[in-house]
């Protein structure tokens, strides 16, 4: 088989790219490790920017997400007993809206075949071969079967665990990584959100987010130690630990109900500066790793998906190279700021446990400081919905 563009990955990344490329008329395919159920079975992203909405709209394939998503215009940082509102909407002119990966992947997935994009999934043992040459292509099993396809370019949406990047040789590799001493527990359940909008909370505890799918789905997290177990927690244990913290600060108080999914997730920041070798691209998780605190992930995911697709749309259409060749500094540029924030919010917002009162004190006066001041907010708030593509 031949493409102009084979794409590794029907996550997120791959899915948009994919669309953006068929919807300019550029021939492309995707190839994906696992079976579409289990793709669409991982509970992820929540919140979404408008660059990720934007996308979406471009593509004509937002109807279900105009109808359903929740538009947030504020959200909330919190301590014991406080409650700071960043006015997001009244800061910035901009909202942010509240959408599952999980829905946004199910829309991307059912859009496929009617706009003629063609995702290969359950494609075992994937290898790249000649990214760095002008003939590069891919070979995997598929029922049993070896299966090549040839590109001319290669798009390596596979995340932070997918062959793509280990495909850059070792000496060209320019990467930094930043490991946190937690992670966060996760519960998805039918009952109602416990406030209206988003809470980020710093408790004695530690920390704890309580989030939502919808007015009738909840998303909560808190912090747990990197040698905790999903088994180790019932989840009545859960519901006890989350009404803890969340009760004094909620509007409603936390409702509990059967969990649909309980799963535990490590922090780390991580960003891979080689996102181009040769004929191969990386976008979204395969080239960056944000920890979960504000929401960036998939958000940096559609950045790089929307500068990549222009790239390749230009070349194809007119053989100008600029978009390939500036698209690693443009990635970056915006990949970088949300890096930043992110760690800065997951800092300001957990126990960490080297900590001692020193530390604690400084981010209640943090805290404090960004309770009092516009300029505190205004700050967090634009970076919370998204810095300007
Ligand atoms: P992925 O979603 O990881 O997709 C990669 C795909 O490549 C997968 O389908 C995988 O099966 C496939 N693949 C891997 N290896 C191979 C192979 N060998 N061959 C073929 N295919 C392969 N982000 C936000 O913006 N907002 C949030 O609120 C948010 N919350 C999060 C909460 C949690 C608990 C977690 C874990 C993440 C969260 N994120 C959030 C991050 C977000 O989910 C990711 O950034 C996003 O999934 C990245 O999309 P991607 O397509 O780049 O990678
Ligand atoms: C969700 C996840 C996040 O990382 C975040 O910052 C906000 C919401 C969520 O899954 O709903």
């Amino acid at each position: 088989m031949k493409t102009a563009v084979a794409i590794i990955g029907a996550g997120p990344s791959g899915l948009l790219l994919g669309h953006l490329l068929r919807q300019a008329g550029v021939d492309c395919l995707i190839v994906e490790r696992q079976a579409a159920d289990y793709v669409l079975g991982r509970v992820r992203a929540g919140v979404l920017e408008t660059v990720t909405t934007g996308l979406m709209e471009r593509l004509g394939l937002d109807d279900r997400l105009q109808r359903e998503g929740l538009v947030e215009e504020g959200f909330n940082l919190a301590t014991d007993d406080r409650l700071i509102r960043i006015d997001v909407k009244a800061l910035t002119g901009k909202h942010v809206t509240v959408y599952g990966q999980t829905e946004l992947t199910r829309d991307l997935m059912a859009a496929a075949e009617s706009r003629g994009l063609q995702v290969i999934y359950e494609a075992k043992d994937l290898v790249l071969h000649d990214v760095d040459g002008d003939e590069p292509f891919l070979t995997y099993h598929k029922d049993g079967v070896e299966q090549r396809i040839e590109a001319d370019f290669i798009a390596g949406c596979d995340g932070y665990h997918g062959p793509s990047r280990k495909a850059i040789p070792a000496p060209k590799l320019r990467d930094y990584e930043l490991a946190y001493p937690f992670g966060w527990l996760g519960i998805l359940a039918d009952v109602p959100p416990c406030h209206p909008e988003l809470i980020y909370a710093n408790t004695e505890r530690g920390f704890a987010l309580a989030s939502m799918r919808s007015e009738t789905r909840s998303r909560y997290y808190i912090q747990v130690p990197l040698t905790d177990r999903v088994e180790n927690w019932s989840e009545d244990k859960l519901w006890d630990e989350l009404a803890l913290r969340f009760d004094p600060l909620s509007e409603h108080g936390v409702t509990r109900g059967p969990a649909i999914e309980m799963s535990i997730a490590p922090l780390r920041s991580y960003v891979c500066e080689t996102m181009r070798h040769g004929r191969l691209f990386l976008a979204g998780d395969s080239a960056h790793i944000v920890p979960p605190t504000g929401a960036k992930g998939l958000n940096l995911a559609a950045s790089d998906v929307h500068y990549l697709a222009d790239a390749l749309i230009a070349f194809h259409a007119t053989g100008d190279e600029s978009g390939l060749t500036g698209f690693e500094a443009r990635a970056l540029a915006r990949i970088w700021k949300a890096e930043r924030f992110s760690w800065y919010l997951t800092k300001l917002m957990h126990r960490f446990p080297t900590d001692g009162s020193f530390e604690h004190k400084m981010q209640a006066a943090e805290l404090d400081y960004v309770g009092s001041s516009e300029t505190m907010q205004r700050s967090i708030a634009e970076n919370y919905v998204g810095l300007p593509i």
